[in-house]
């Protein structure tokens, strides 16, 4: 059986391998019980990964960890100047299309995608908010990562590779004046869920990761933002964002970087379709 999509014929495995007792290579043959040990291997070592969005932030600590856990690592950016692997505007069909390709040529084939592009969109109340700039975000952050995944699927099957989807806290709690970047990533999480359904009998897993309030220029765009737009001094949102949190504090790219290898690694063999907060314990998203 294969799955033929621009030309490129990719083996696919059989429909129900479990019922026909192929080994799908994450440790489960025959019958519901597995049949190998987990190895305890938390490292990349030999995988080939895409980091989308991985020009600079939480993408950029992301491709830095899977390199030092040793995989093979390749960054796009729609940012040219952030000097990545591939300029790509993951939104825009052609570009994703162009790169899948030259990444097939390139890596021979692809392990793991991390789809981490997301931009924060407007914050205005639902009444006062742009209808372009709502398009705009949910194109981006929920179009993106449907169009990577589009396109790497196939050679995930190929590989028997694994998924994360970058969401975040406003992907599982609701989120006054981000209403689009909320719906965009709620919608991560129903991708996330139901390609692991799809993908599970291939031997491709697929997670999300919902960062909490991480440190950096981003965070500070946001309040800045949301400052401007109730008139609360930033400085007491900053607060009130890190008071929002079980442990009181925001956390680093590296964390998210941390968790990202573990769910890419042979460590993680049975863990698909999981939705996991990497952030203090979010105990509500209000800030004000
Ligand atoms: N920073 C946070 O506190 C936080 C919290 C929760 C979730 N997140 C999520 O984590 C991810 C990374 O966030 P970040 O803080 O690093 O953001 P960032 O804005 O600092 O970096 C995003 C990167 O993506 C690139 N990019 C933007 N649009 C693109 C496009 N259409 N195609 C290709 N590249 C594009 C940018 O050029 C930039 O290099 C996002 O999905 C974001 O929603 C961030």
């Amino acid at each position: 059986m294969a799955c033929k999509r621009s030309g490129v014929q990719f083996p696919l495995a059989p429909r129900n391998p479990f019922a026909l007792g192929v080994d799908l290579g994450v440790g489960t043959s025959f019958s519901a019980v597995s049949t190998t040990q987990n190895s305890g291997d938390f490292t990349l070592r030999g995988l080939r990964a895409l980091v989308t969005g991985g020009g600079s932030g939480i993408g950029k600590a992301i491709a830095d960890g899977m390199k030092s856990a040793g995989a093979t690592v390749v960054v796009c950016d729609v940012n040219d100047s952030t000097n990545p692997d591939y300029v790509c505007d993951v939104a825009n069909s052609k570009d994703v299309t162009s790169m899948f390709s030259r990444i097939s040529t390139d890596l021979g084939g692809l392990d793991i995608l991390v789809n981490n592009v997301g931009v924060p969109g407007p914050t205005a109340r639902v009444d006062e908010m742009d209808p372009e700039a709502y398009d705009e975000c949910v194109r981006v952050n929920l179009g993106g990562t449907f169009r990577c995944a589009h396109a790497a699927v196939p050679m995930l099957i190929e590989s028997k590779g694994s998924m994360v989807n970058i969401s975040t806290s406003a992907g599982i709690y609701g989120y006054p004046l981000r209403s689009p970047y909320v719906a965009a990533k709620w919608g991560i999480i129903g991708l996330t869920k139901s390609w692991a359904m799809e993908l599970g009998e291939f031997g491709v897993r697929v997670n999300a990761i919902c960062p909490g309030s991480v440190s950096g220029p981003r965070m500070d765009g946001v309040i800045a933002r949301e400052s401007a737009a109730t008139g609360i001094p930033a400085e007491e949102l900053r607060q009130g964002y890190a008071n929002q949190v079980s442990l009181r504090t925001f956390v680093e790219a590296s964390d998210i970087a941390a968790s990202v290898v573990f769910l890419c690694s042979p460590a993680a063999r049975f863990i698909t379709g999981q939705v996991l907060p990497v952030d203090g314990n979010i105990e509500t998203m209000r800030a004000d």
